[in-house]
């Protein structure tokens, strides 16, 4: 019964979209904000209709808008014939019986909205019951809400969530499949790190960024393959690992879902398991889209988002994209703000060149010098070396080989833990 919730949305459900500004929030990023939330309504399948924004220092705990508002709102709601409020927050349960009794439609807030592209993009069996875990979670202190005589006839966006029909809503019922989606998640992860366990030596580099800053296409470019690349948000919700090929490495290079701004907790919780990739990176590549007008607010959710995640530490490029869409002085701005930064258009295959070496000379800062004498008898770690290390130079004397090259620290360290599993008592001599 619950499954029902992810059928896609066939109905264009007309959206008002309801936001606060105020002294923290200028009235152009709360424009922005909304400019937003409408391209996740339209993502979800809805068309906006009108646009409301509310000088207010702090929403009301009842209403959000206030009462006064709210009576406004009732008639701007007739006469743009809307049939769903979104706003740009998430609201209590209070909140939205009192708004949605006042106004007579549907009211979902934004981490609702987010829930249902989520819902309407997981394709495989992890992603699906990553979805469905948050769903529930968001859902379970809000079951007091008039979903049933409001939103079960007509369907559309905020109903594909459970709370159609009364036994859906009741509580026990889905606690009890928070449970077994829990259980289903623990399995998957086990797969999934078995899977990864295999590729434990390759180093690993994570495509990081706001949704839609081209992610998936900048992976497609690097990687010479065809990852979906579309312009809607979210398109990418389960992890891609591509080989990259480097002029003198190879490299394990991973693209994930798109981070954005208000990303509901529990998705962020119930990802964790997915954004594993991004979190065993050894490091990031932040793509940032240069042609947006939030350049710094998508900068700092990702950064928090990665903080959210236990990952800031990681080394990190900031790769700004798109840089076709910009006018020159905006590109000489933006360089001056970040100079360490890279600037590339994955579409037009720019400054890739620059991203590849940036790359290499970040993995190689990590690498060590070594000089290796051993016996020959240890041919299987020689192998490891030959297989993940440079080697400059190999010579043969009698029973023994010396090596000189460099490796990364963790390559180093794994052939040294090799060497010491194969004979507990060898003396390991690194001269440089
Ligand atoms: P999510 O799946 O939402 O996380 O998106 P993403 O970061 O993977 O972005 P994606 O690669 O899907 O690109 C989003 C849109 O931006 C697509 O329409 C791309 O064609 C477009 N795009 C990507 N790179 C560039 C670029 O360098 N220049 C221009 N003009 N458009 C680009």
């Amino acid at each position: 019964m619950l499954e029902d919730y992810r059928k896609p949305t066939l109905e264009k459900e007309r959206a008002l979209l309801v936001g606060l500004f105020g002294p923290g929030t200028p009235r152009w990023l709360a424009e922005e904000y909304l400019n937003e939330l409408s391209m996740l309504s339209e993502t979800a399948g809805a068309k906006t209709v009108d646009k409301e924004l509310q000088n207010r220092p702090h929403p009301d705990p009842t209403t959000y808008i206030g009462k006064g508002k709210l009576h406004q709102l009732k008639q701007q709601v007739a006469e743009k014939n809307a049939d769903i409020l979104i706003f740009d927050d998430e609201l209590s349960a209070t909140q939205i019986r009192n708004i949605e009794k006042a106004t007579k439609v549907k009211v979902l807030d934004r981490s609702g909205l987010i829930l249902d592209i989520f819902a309407s993009r997981a394709k495989t069996a992890a992603a699906k019951t990553q979805v469905e875990l948050a769903q529930l979670q968001y859902l379970l202190p809000r079951l007091t809400r008039f979903w049933t005589h409001l939103s079960r006839q007509k369907g559309g966006i905020g109903t594909k969530g459970p709370g159609e029909t009364q036994i859906e809503t009741d509580r026990r019922l889905i606690g009890k499949r928070i449970a077994t989606l829990k259980e289903k998640l623990d399995k998957l992860d086990t797969q999934r790190s078995t899977q990864r366990k295999g590729r434990e030596d390759s180093v690993r580099v994570a495509l990081v960024g706001y949704t839609n800053a081209g992610k998936s296409t900048l992976m497609n470019e690097l990687t010479d393959t065809d990852v979906l690349a579309e312009d809607k948000l979210f398109a990418t919700l389960d992890s891609t690992v591509r080989r990259l090929e480097l002029e003198n490495h190879e490299v394990l290079l991973s693209d994930t879902v798109g981070f954005i701004r208000k990303l509901p907790h529990h998705l962020i919780e119930s990802f964790k398991s997915a954004l594993d990739e991004v979190r065993d990176a050894d490091i990031l590549l932040h793509v940032i889209d240069a042609s947006g007008k939030m350049v710094e607010d998508y900068i700092e959710v990702v950064q928090s988002t990665l903080e959210e995640l236990g990952m800031s530490n990681r080394q990190t490029i900031l790769v700004f994209n798109k840089i076709d869409l910009l006018e020159p002085e905006k590109l000489i701005d933006l360089k001056k703000q970040y100079p360490e930064a890279l600037f590339v258009s994955a579409h037009r295959s720019l400054g890739i060149g620059k991203l590849q070496s940036k790359l290499e000379s970040l993995i190689e800062e990590d690498y060590v010098n070594f000089n290796y004498v051993l016996p020959l008898s240890h041919y299987k770690a020689v192998a490891y070396l030959h297989e993940n290390a440079i080697i400059e130079e190999e010579q043969f004397e009698g029973n023994q080989v010396q090596i000189k090259g460099s490796a990364s620290t963790k390559h180093r360290d794994r052939f040294e833990a090799m060497l010491t599993e194969i004979e507990p008592s060898i003396e390991i001599e690194r001269v440089s």
